[in-house]
């Protein structure tokens, strides 16, 4: 029976060092940090997102600034609202939550934020860097997942990697960290997707399998090694007669059977997305305190 990643524990963790962080930054009389959510629309996920990141803030003494606008907002209009947070010195970092309706160009939206005050990582300069390993903002997942890997001293050092879905937000980033010469990295990474063929052998072969496809239960015990690492990066809502609310949380990988084979397993609810919001933190804490630099009136 594998070990499970307890994405709660480490998230409380993480957030009590931030909480000492804050406080002894109000001790020297500065300013907490401070980080603004732009949400568009009222899609019920992101919606629920954004009320953890809001709600997160609170417990770790940040400032909030929640702007919610309606669905047919302009993407003039958001963009202005976009140069008036770059322009704000009470704003210390802010996200765009993502997805946006259709009218809206995403990349446009993500190539006008500040680089510092881009806590999300999204912005091509942030992750150029990243990918040259140059200090930058790392998005929020991978970063979590990169904790969890810290914390649990998971080896990576030449270690066969396998990750699935390669998108901007989880499978591309996490495979260029994965690689890259520091701790957790120096890994032989293999980016999988919708056009690799025997996924299910390229799968068996990895010491570490990070899943973010997008499809509940994909993976299932025959695709695992025994003793490796799993990380699960799914979430999906699915209705259930068990629960007294009518669903529940799965992910990407099928839990009952992989936890038997896998040496250590990251759950869900309870693993990654924890560390999505807490990584979301750290960045906003970053950004503050390289702003304190600047000088006493940031
Ligand atoms: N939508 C899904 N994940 C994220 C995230 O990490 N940041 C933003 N802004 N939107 C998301």
């Amino acid at each position: 029976m594998a070990i499970i990643i307890d994405g709660k524990l480490i998230a409380a963790q993480v957030k009590e060092e931030i909480a000492a962080e804050v406080l002894k930054m109000k001790e020297q009389g500065l300013r907490a940090p401070a980080l603004a959510v732009v949400m568009v629309g009222n899609e019920g996920a992101s919606a629920t997102y954004v009320a953890s990141k809001v709600k997160s803030c609170q417990q770790v003494g940040f400032e909030s600034i929640d702007l919610h606008f309606p669905e047919d907002i302009s993407e003039e209009t958001l963009l202005q609202t976009i140069q008036d947070l770059n322009n704000n010195p009470g704003v210390d970092g802010f996200i765009v939550q993502l997805p946006l309706p259709s009218h809206i160009n995403e990349d446009k939206v993500i190539a006008a934020v500040n680089p510092d005050k881009d806590v999300d990582g999204f912005h091509p300069s942030n992750v150029g860097k990243m990918a040259l390993n140059i200090p930058a903002f790392v998005s929020a997942t991978p970063a979590g997942i990169m904790e969890l890997i810290a914390r649990y001293k998971i080896e990576t050092d030449g270690k066969e990697i396998v990750v699935l879905g390669r998108s901007n937000i989880v499978g591309t980033p996490i495979s260029i960290l994965l690689s890259r010469k520091a701790y957790p990295g120096n890994g032989t990474v293999t980016l999988c997707h919708s056009r690799t063929k025997n996924l299910k052998e390229v799968c068996s072969r990895a010491d570490i399998l990070i899943v973010a496809i997008g499809k509940p239960e994909f993976v299932t015990a025959d695709m695992v090694k025994p003793g490796a690492t799993v990380i699960d990066v799914g979430i999906h809502r699915i209705p259930s007669t068990e629960t007294k609310s009518g669903f529940r949380i799965i992910g990407d990988v099928q839990f009952e059977s992989v936890s038997q084979v896998a040496g250590y397993i990251t759950p869900v609810p309870g693993g990654v997305g924890l560390m999505t919001i807490v990584s979301l933190l750290q960045n906003t804490l970053k950004a503050a305190k390289e702003k304190r630099k600047e000088g006493p009136t940031a």
